[in-house]
């Protein structure tokens, strides 16, 4: 059962087979009320399985599905009171845009008066205020977008379930959807479960992120618990880039593990840790190319620049350390302060703060 109070939906070792392919794989999580819930993760990897499971288009082969402490199997998709956008438009192409809103109401046998004071109001909560009678064919992709999520929203469901929304849309349209979803989703206040395969998408409007990866659960925090601890390889290279290097712990203690690297250099990083690590364990530590500087004093790792790319704000080089190519970002404030030029093939010192280092993987 659920452990807490206000969770809406509680997922319990659900499980989803294909044939002999596994969709879903010993899922467990609480979704609470009125959060921004997104399933993240590579595609294949069993996020839209998940949605229709708890939409009711699928079935469990193994687990339960529970909406508000009620055990959903044999509960059809309409009794679940929840709305669904999908990645596709979807909407009824012979239907005005005030009869796509309607639509959930009309069966539900919402009177037409009501009906269409209902379309009214959750069209100007999208921002389309006045198109009722338009023909959807007649309206941009972003708008036909709105309609849909217009639709679902109309029948005030307890979940508003939404499979990559977006992701038809060009960028700029993305974006600005980004933070038009988010806002009605605040205004509402509808718990919201979100698929997505773009980690920008789901750090920008999540309150909780679960990270899935091959139809497992692979983290499951806010997004900056994500980005700033993530518990694997797999994670810290999905959310946003990564430095990853393996090393062996030598020593820990007063809460910093000293890691000699396996890069050759000799070198040992110390790593802020929470947790205990024991002598000889080996790990992988992540620095995230953004908090990587240079300096010119001695730094932490001293390589040769191979390449560097302006972009804008910052400068990335790659920096081959003994055969080993670190990303570093550096912002155009610090290259000014540099003495030396930065150029291709000359040296450099880098350094971090040490909070910029992190364990990732090789602990359990
Ligand atoms: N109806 C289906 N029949 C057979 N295999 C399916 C079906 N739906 C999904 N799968 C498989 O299940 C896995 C997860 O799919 P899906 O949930 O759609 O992933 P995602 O939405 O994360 O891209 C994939 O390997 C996919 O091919
Ligand atoms: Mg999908």
């Amino acid at each position: 059962m659920s452990d807490t109070a206000n969770t809406i939906v509680n997922l319990e070792n659900v499980g989803k087979k294909f044939g002999n392919v596994t969709a879903v794989n010993d899922l467990s999580v609480d979704i609470r009320e009125g959060e921004f819930f997104s399933l993240l993760g590579p595609s294949g990897c069993g996020k839209t399985t998940t949605l229709r499971m708890i939409a009711g288009f699928e079935t469990a082969t193994s687990g339960a599905v529970r909406i508000r402490d009620r055990e959903m199997s044999g509960v059809p998709p309409y009794d679940r009171n929840t709305g669904m956008v999908f990645q596709g438009y979807a909407l009824f192409p012979h239907k005005t845009v005030g009869e796509n809103v309607g639509f959930g109401l009309k069966m539900d046998g919402v009177p037409k008066d009501e009906r269409e004071e209902k379309v009214k109001e959750t069209l100007e909560l999208v921002d389309l205020p006045g198109l009722e009678d338009r023909s959807p064919t007649q309206l941009s992709g972003g708008q036909q977008q709105r309609v849909a999520l217009a639709r679902a929203l109309a029948i005030e469901p307890s979940l508003l379930l939404l499979d990559e929304p977006l992701s038809n849309l060009d960028y700029k349209l993305r974006r600005e959807l980004r933070f038009q979803l988010k806002r009605i989703q605040e205004e509402v206040g509808v718990t919201t479960i979100y698929v997505t395969h773009n980690q920008k998408e789901a750090m920008a409007m999540s309150d909780r992120i679960l990270i899935l990866n091959d139809g497992q659960r692979e983290q499951l925090g806010t997004p900056k618990e994500i980005y700033n601890k993530p518990k694997s390889r797999f994670v810290a290279d999905f959310i946003g880039e990564a430095n990853l290097f393996d090393g062996t712990v030598t020593k820990c203690q007063n809460g910093t593990a000293e890691v000699e690297l396996d890069m050759g250099t000799g070198r040992s990083l110390s790593v802020p840790t929470t947790d205990a690590v024991e002598e000889g364990r080996q790990v992988t530590i992540n620095v995230r190319p953004e908090r990587v500087t240079a300096t010119d004093l001695e730094g932490i790792l001293t390589g040769e620049i191979v390449s560097r790319t302006y972009l804008g704000k910052s400068t990335r080089l790659l920096v081959d350390v003994n055969g080993t190519e670190i990303e570093a970002d550096i912002s155009s404030d610090q290259i000014v302060g540099l003495s030396q030029d930065l150029s291709i093939g000359t040296t450099v010192d880098l350094t971090w703060k040490p909070d910029a280092c992190v364990i990732v993987g090789g602990l359990d």
